[in-house]
């Protein structure tokens, strides 16, 4: 399916491949450039990783420093702001993970260039949408990746129109994206809903009044984007208080729009006739680091975490804090010494600054570590516990009740051939995986590949025994054999 116009091109850095307009001090000079053609047949995920799989042996207590990637859910958004502006947007700090991956190729779709850094400038991506041709977020695209719907607000906002394809369902719960629309609706837009698509249009939107019905990420972060080329103010309640929906306002905000509140329940918004470009730095990735943190203190080791941010993370610290785990924190850095005793302790997921249900999984895996019973209440989706079954066949003794899940601890994990349902499912059997015994192969890690920057040479790199195969195919057995 041909989705993107003739040459969809991704080019790194060269010395004149800016486009001109651009403003500020962020147009450095770069010395080479190269041009990488998307294979659009493979859009989706190369089918090489499909097969890969983790075999993990437990029992290495994690030792040394691991440096945290830039968070993909704050990267996701920030691309998707480089819609409404015709000027370059710079970001820096991009994780190298697959969603990313699979926006920078919705972009491309839609006529955006795209270049990417390499070398020491590796995770800096330019974006120009100076040329954008098709508003469109195709299913193909949308069905790998619910984060495409992020286009919707800026494409009606800047182009007048978009066609984004319905998500669906999805592993962990319905999540459906009728607040996106109904917000859209209270800024003007004329939504129509068929053959699977959203069609939205607006010759230019307006100022409105929107109040969620429910806390939603992406869809405060959809429609403040939206609301940043509204005509007059917008003002938003009951939004999302998440570091990513901040950064993002950070990075509008250096673009010139016009926003108060980010970070609070109540966001005003003054509209404003253009957006520039501007250079950003994405902020850490909470969840990667909390991820790890959660590795070290089950494996009793001793590791320290650079360019992360612990102000993002005082409800997992906190908790963990409770369970009996000591962590030092620097405004940049923390670290996690060995020797905890763990004992039970209960959390609700709830959106931030409460627990977050991105490291729901993660701590179920160190509850069944722990001495005593935990309680887990998953808040916020409806099916988030499909990591409960894999561990319950590492020897785990856990009972899902509804949104509840009962943690028995501490039962001494044993290594299965596990496979994952969905990115954060995935990181609680890696963890599960290091301290369990004997050689856990974990299936389906492209899910882990979605969001973990090469999380399997970061492990390896602070002691874990990790490595990554791909299936051994039947090719040999079938093929015809070869006489000598
Ligand atoms: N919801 C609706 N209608 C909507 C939007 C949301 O009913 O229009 C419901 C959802 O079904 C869910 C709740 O509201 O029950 C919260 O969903 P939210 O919209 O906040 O989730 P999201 O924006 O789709 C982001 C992250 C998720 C993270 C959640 C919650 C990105 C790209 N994704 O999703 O990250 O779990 O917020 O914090 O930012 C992950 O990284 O593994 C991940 C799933």
């Amino acid at each position: 399916m041909k989705l993107v116009p003739k040459s969809p091109n991704v080019r790194t850095p060269g010395p004149a491949s800016l486009l001109p307009g651009a403003v500020g001090d962020f147009r450095k000079p770069v010395s080479r450039s190269r041009t990488i053609r998307i294979d659009f047949r493979n859009i989706a995920i190369a089918p090489e990783s499909l097969m890969d799989k983790f075999v993990i042996r437990g029992g290495n207590p994690l030792v040394g420093s691991v440096r945290i990637s830039g968070a993909k859910n704050a990267a996701l958004p920030a691309m998707a702001a480089a819609i409404l502006t015709d000027e370059p947007v710079i970001l820096e700090n991009i994780p190298d993970v697959r969603d990313i991956q699979t926006e920078r190729n919705l972009l491309v779709s839609m006529g955006a260039e795209v270049e990417l850094g390499y070398g020491r400038a590796s995770h800096r991506t330019t974006i120009s949408c100076s040329k954008l041709a098709n508003p469109e977020a195709a299913y193909e695209l949308v069905k790998t990746m619910r984060a495409s719907t992020l286009v919707l607000g800026p494409l009606v906002a800047r182009m007048g129109r978009a066609r984004v394809s319905q998500p669906g369902g999805c592993a962990i719960g319905a999540r459906p994206i009728d607040l996106h629309i109904k917000g859209l609706e209270r800024l003007g837009a004329t939504i129509k809903q068929e053959h699977g698509y959203i069609e939205a249009s607006a010759e230019r939107l307006r100022g409105g009044h929107i109040i969620f019905d429910k806390i939603t990420v992406t869809g405060t972060e959809d429609l403040m984007m939206a609301a940043t080329l509204a005509q007059g103010e917008t003002i938003m309640e009951n939004c999302a208080r998440e570091p990513e929906v901040t950064d993002l306002a950070a990075l509008l905000t250096k673009m010139g729009a016009r926003i108060e509140g980010a970070g609070t329940h109540t966001i005003r918004i003054q509209g404003v006739e253009k957006l520039h470009g501007a250079r950003h730095r994405i902020i850490p990735d909470r969840i990667e680091a909390g991820t790890f943190v959660t590795a070290a203190v089950l494996t009793g080791g001793d590791l320290t975490l650079t360019n992360c941010d612990p102000s993002h993370l005082g409800a997992l610290i906190q908790k963990l804090e409770e369970a009996g785990v000591r962590i030092r924190t620097a405004p940049d850095s923390m670290r996690v010494t060995n020797g905890h005793q763990l004992i039970a302790a209960d959390i609700t997921t709830e959106e931030y600054p409460g627990f977050p249900t991105d490291m729901q999984a993660q701590y179920m895996t160190l509850a069944t570590q722990a001495q005593g019973t935990s309680i887990i209440t998953e808040n916020i989706f409806e099916n988030r516990f499909m990591h409960a079954h894999e561990l319950v066949r590492m020897g785990a003794n856990i009972k899902v009740e509804g949104r509840r899940a009962i943690v028995r601890g501490k039962t001494p994990l044993s290594s299965a051939a596990v496979q994952c349902s969905d990115l954060r499912a995935s990181a609680s059997l890696v963890i599960a995986a290091l301290v369990a015994d004997g050689e856990t192969i974990i299936d389906r890690v492209y899910h882990v590949d979605r969001g973990y920057e090469r999380i399997e040479e970061k492990l390896k790199g602070v002691g874990a025994q990790i490595r990554r195969i791909g299936e051994i195919l039947p090719k040999r057995a079938t093929a015809p054999s070869v006489v000598a």
